[in-house]
């Protein structure tokens, strides 16, 4: 059900991330009347400012890529919800300001039922204080309170479940919403609808049909001046563990009993649970160097000199149950590479011999972004008199397709879904727990605590990744097609 009459506040109201996905997330919801017409916005943070400077702060990464005339209108909607508390967070005093603030909006509604939700665009060090404080000095007793909180949730197994169980003292599972954004992708969400409610996808779904999967994740940029940040964490933390994996459990996870969050995430883990932990044999590292006048991760001045810190990563992940046994499942992420791109490459099994000759596999591709498509790669006579097979696909491009949809920012997506209380598409806490067990091993080895630091191989930026890659991805039997290849008669046997 819709959360009426919820004061959202969102903490760390000067920083980034709510410059430039929380506050345009909450105003496209606004916009396209998602959010209660009287919602009241309140920022908090330790920078003063006035009202003005909070707004046009707000609103300065809204874009308008329709060109829409009325936008400006929404705009000065928008600001009106707005409102700004400064304050540290370790000053309880601040947070009972707050409070009072939050009481002064809500005294002006007349229903009942007046719930809180807070959002944490915060760095990690405060995670804590702030949902103490919150708990203590800004807890609603009418109506529901709610926490979204994002990554990072610590550094490996150990420090994630000091966090997690820090912040469990003062908010019950029910009342938190851990985001991975990627859950609030459509593509990624439509992955549940194209394995369970196609028969003729669910039928091939297992290793008798599938030969490896990839997953994989491409940004045609650096670190740039966010060095500092990626330095400690590196590829594997901030890509592999959260997003990819939990691409992963969607697209390995049995079917649920039902669509309930509780019942998705039960699947979820239980199929996580079953991924030994990755081994060094089984992980490519790189880390991009200049080229074409780019500079390489070492030349960013926000990076500690000579850091091994891995910008590239490519690991294989193994199941261990009946459907799944034997399957590689590649996932590789690295930034600074050729083109923007992240989607899932299903490769199925070589046909039975004896009627065709070398004839290319068939290939399954979900593009998560950008441009959201599902495809089939899959063999065809060549249209005319000849008889010879051909490779082409089956496509679903969503612009072709659906002309008319507008794709809702993954954002968007999350915070709507938390208002209205449904957790299906959040993080539970055994999930993290396990997604850390699969991935602390290799951390620990990455960050030298076995020794010296692996040294990661380098590749040119704006390159496809490390030239170990090809030789990587052929070693768990992917085949490559090329897409200009066309089938000569004399293929067929
Ligand atoms: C974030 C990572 O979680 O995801 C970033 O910290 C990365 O390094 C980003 O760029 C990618 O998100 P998207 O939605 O642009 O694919």
């Amino acid at each position: 059900e819709m959360k009426d009459n919820t004061v959202i506040v969102v903490f760390g109201a000067s920083g980034d991330l709510a410059k430039k996905k929380t506050f345009p997330a909450l105003f496209g919801l606004f916009r396209q009347g998602f959010l209660p017409t009287d919602v009241k916005i309140v920022g908090y943070a330790r920078t003063k400012m006035d009202k003005a400077d909070f707004h046009s702060r707000a609103v300065s990464y809204i874009k308008n890529p329709d060109n829409d005339a009325g936008i400006s209108a929404s705009i000065d909607k928008f600001k009106d919800t707005l409102t700004y508390v400064d304050g540290s967070y370790d000053d309880e005093a601040a947070f009972d300001v707050l409070n009072a603030h939050l009481s002064d909006i809500e005294a002006k509604y007349t229903s009942k039922g007046l719930n809180r939700m807070f959002y944490f665009a915060l760095p990690p060090n405060v995670f804590v204080t702030v949902a103490k404080n919150i708990k203590k000095h800004v807890y609603t007793e009418t109506g529901v309170n709610r926490i979204i909180v994002e990554k990072p949730f610590g550094k490996d197994l150990d420090s994630a479940r000091e966090l997690l169980n820090s912040l469990k003292q003062y908010w019950s599972e029910e009342e938190t919403y851990r985001i991975d954004h990627y859950l609030g992708k459509e593509m990624v969400k439509n992955i549940l609808v194209l394995r369970f409610a196609n028969v003729a996808m669910s039928g091939v779904w297992d290793k008798n049909h599938i030969s490896n999967v990839q997953i994989t994740f491409k940004e045609p940029f650096g670190t740039e001046g966010r060095g500092g940040y990626f330095d400690s964490f590196g590829i594997i933390r901030d890509v592999l563990q959260n997003h990819l994996l939990q691409v992963l459990s969607i697209l390995t996870m049995e079917r649920p009993v039902s669509f309930s969050a509780e019942d998705i995430r039960d699947e979820k883990v239980k199929v996580l649970r079953s991924i030994p932990p990755i081994t060094q044999e089984d992980t490519l590292l790189g880390q991009y160097v200049g080229a074409d006048g780019k500079p390489g991760y070492l030349e960013d001045d926000t990076v500690p000199r000579g850091s091994v810190c891995p910008t590239f990563a490519a690991t294989t992940l193994w199941i261990n149950n009946p459907r799944w046994e034997g399957v590689p499942f590649i996932l590789k992420a690295g930034k600074a590479l050729n083109e923007a791109k992240v989607e899932v490459r299903v490769q199925f099994k070589d046909v039975t011999q004896g009627i065709f000759k070398d004839i290319t596999r068939n290939e399954l591709i979900i593009r998560i972004q950008p441009s959201e498509a599902v495809y089939l790669k899959m063999n065809t006579k060549t249209p005319g008199l000849q008889t010879r097979a051909m490779a082409t696909e089956m496509d679903l491009t969503y612009n072709r397709r659906f002309t008319d949809a507008k794709i809702p920012e993954a954002y968007e997506a999350l915070i709507l879904d938390a208002l209205q209380g449904d957790h299906s598409n959040f993080v539970r806490h055994d999930e993290l727990d396990v997604a850390w067990k699969i991935f602390t091993p290799i951390l620990h080895w990455i960050d030298g605590q076995n020794g010296t630091r692996p040294q990661p191989a380098p590749y040119p930026y704006g390159s496809r990744g490390p030239p170990e890659l090809n030789a990587f991805v052929e070693r768990y039997g992917y085949q490559r097609t090329t897409s200009s290849y066309e089938w000569p008669v004399t293929n067929l046997a």
